[in-house]
C-alpha cells in the first residue's frame, strides 16, 4: 500500500505511534462514540467486578484506526488489571504462547492484535486455555513423550482483527463477547478532533474541527493525523491558530477532497464507472486494475465507500451507486447497463 497515503487508516511510523499513545483515552467515559459497545462493556465490566471474576473473552473487529487497541487498554484499566500486548504474527510457536500464558496473573488481560494471523498450531494451544484455563504441554519425545496439563490463571483474552471472517470458527466461538466497531459519525469525530487539539495545545475553531472530521473517513486515527498536518500549515501560513481558510487550503494541498476521498478512492470509482462501465466488478478485478492487494481494498478503502453509499455489494460483484457517478462527474443514466 502507498506509504505516503495521508488518509491510510493504518499506523504510519513510530512517531505516529507516540502521538497516538498521548491521545489515547484511558477510561470508557473518555472514549468517544461507539455508544452501543460502551454501554454493553460498562455492564459486563460492572458485573464481572461484582462477581469477582475475570471478564469473558472479547473479540473486537472493524477497520483499522477505529480504536480497538485503545478499547482493549481501557477495558483492562476499568477492570484494574494488567494488560499484556502481543499480536498474531508475533506468536510464532506454541511455546511462545505457552510462555505468555504462564506468565499471566489472575484476571490479567492478554491482548492479541491481528488475531486472524495466528498460526494453526498456536491456535490449538489457545482453545483449552480459553475454555478452561488450562494448558496441555508435551514433555519428552518419541514413545516416552507424554502430555501434562497445567492450570493457568483466570485471564481475559481480547482479540482484535480487521477481518472477523478470517477467524477460524472454533476460535470465534470461544469469545463470549463480540463487538463490531463502526466508522464514526462526523459529530463524534469533531469531538475527537477538539479533544486531541486540547491535549496537543492547538487552537482550533469549531468550523475547522468539523471540516477535519468530515474528511476523516469515519476514522479517529485519520482525524488525528489531519489535525496534525493542518496545524503544520497553520504554523507556516499563519500564526499557528487553525481557522477554516487554513484548514481548507491544507486539505487541498494534501489532495483530500471535500468528502475525504483521495487519489486511490477515485481510482477505484473510475475503474468501476469508466473502465467497467458500471457493470458489477469483483474485488480482485478492482484491486488488480489499481495495483493493490484485494485484501487491502476490502479492509481499508471499501468500508468507507460503502458507508457513504458510493459502492454496494451485490451477489454479482461491487457496483457504483449514483452518488459515486456524480462525485467523479459522469452522468449516471448514460452509463447504466441492465
Ligand atoms: N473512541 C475514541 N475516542 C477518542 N480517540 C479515539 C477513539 N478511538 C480511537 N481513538 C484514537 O485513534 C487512534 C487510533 O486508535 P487505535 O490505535 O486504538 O485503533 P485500532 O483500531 O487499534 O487500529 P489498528 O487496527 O490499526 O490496530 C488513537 O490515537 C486513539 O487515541
Ligand atoms: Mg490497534
Amino acid at each position: 500500500m502507498d506509504e505516503d497515503r495521508i488518509i491510510s487508516p493504518e499506523l504510519e511510523d513510530v512517531q505516529e505511534e507516540r502521538l497516538e499513545n498521548s491521545l489515547r483515552p484511558k477510561t470508557l467515559e473518555e472514549y468517544i462514540g461507539q455508544d452501543k459497545v460502551k454501554e454493553n462493556m460498562k455492564v459486563y465490566i460492572e458485573a464481572a467486578k461484582k462477581r469477582g471474576e475475570p471478564l469473558d473473552h472479547i473479540l473486537l473487529y472493524g477497520p483499522p484506526g477505529l480504536g480497538k487497541t485503545t478499547l482493549a487498554n481501557i477495558i483492562s484499566n476499568e477492570m484494574n488489571s494488567n494488560i499484556k500486548i502481543t499480536s498474531g504474527p508475533a506468536i510464532e510457536k506454541p511455546g511462545d504462547l505457552a510462555a505468555l500464558l504462564t506468565n499471566l496473573s489472575e484476571h490479567d488481560v492478554l491482548f492479541i492484535d491481528e488475531i486472524h494471523r495466528l498460526n494453526k498450531s498456536v491456535e490449538e494451544i489457545l482453545y483449552p486455555a480459553l475454555e478452561d484455563y488450562s494448558l496441555d504441554i508435551m514433555i519428552g519425545k518419541g514413545p516416552s513423550a507424554r502430555s501434562i496439563r497445567l492450570d493457568l490463571p483466570k485471564f481475559t483474552l481480547i482479540g482484535a482483527t480487521t477481518r472477523a471472517g478470517a477467524l477460524a470458527t472454533p476460535l470465534r466461538d470461544r469469545f463470549g463477547i463480540i463487538h463490531h466497531l463502526e466508522l464514526y459519525e462526523t459529530k463524534d469525530l469533531t469531538t475527537i478532533v477538539k479533544r486531541s487539539a486540547k491535549i496537543l495545545e492547538i487552537q482550533i475553531d469549531d468550523d475547522s474541527a468539523t471540516e477535519i472530521a468530515r474528511r476523516s473517513r469515519g476514522t479517529p486515527r485519520i482525524a488525528n493525523r489531519l489535525l496534525k498536518r493542518v496545524r503544520d500549515y497553520a504554523l507556516v501560513l499563519g500564526d499557528g491558530n487553525i481557522n477554516l481558510k487554513i484548514t481548507k487550503t491544507a486539505l487541498r494541498k494534501l489532495e483530500i477532497d471535500e468528502i475525504g476521498l483521495d487519489d486511490v478512492d477515485r481510482k477505484i470509482l473510475e475503474t468501476m464507472i469508466i473502465k467497467y462501465q458500471g457493470r458489477p466488478v469483483g474485488i480482485e478485478t478492482i484491486a488488480t486494475t489499481i495495483g493493490e492487494e484485494a485484501e487491502t481494498v476490502e479492509d481499508v478503502y471499501e468500508p468507507y465507500l460503502i458507508q457513504i453509499g458510493f459502492i454496494a455489494r451485490t451477489a454479482r460483484g461491487r457496483v457504483a451507486m449514483p452518488s459515486a457517478y456524480s462525485h467523479i462527474g459522469v452522468p449516471y443514466e448514460a452509463n447504466i447497463r441492465n
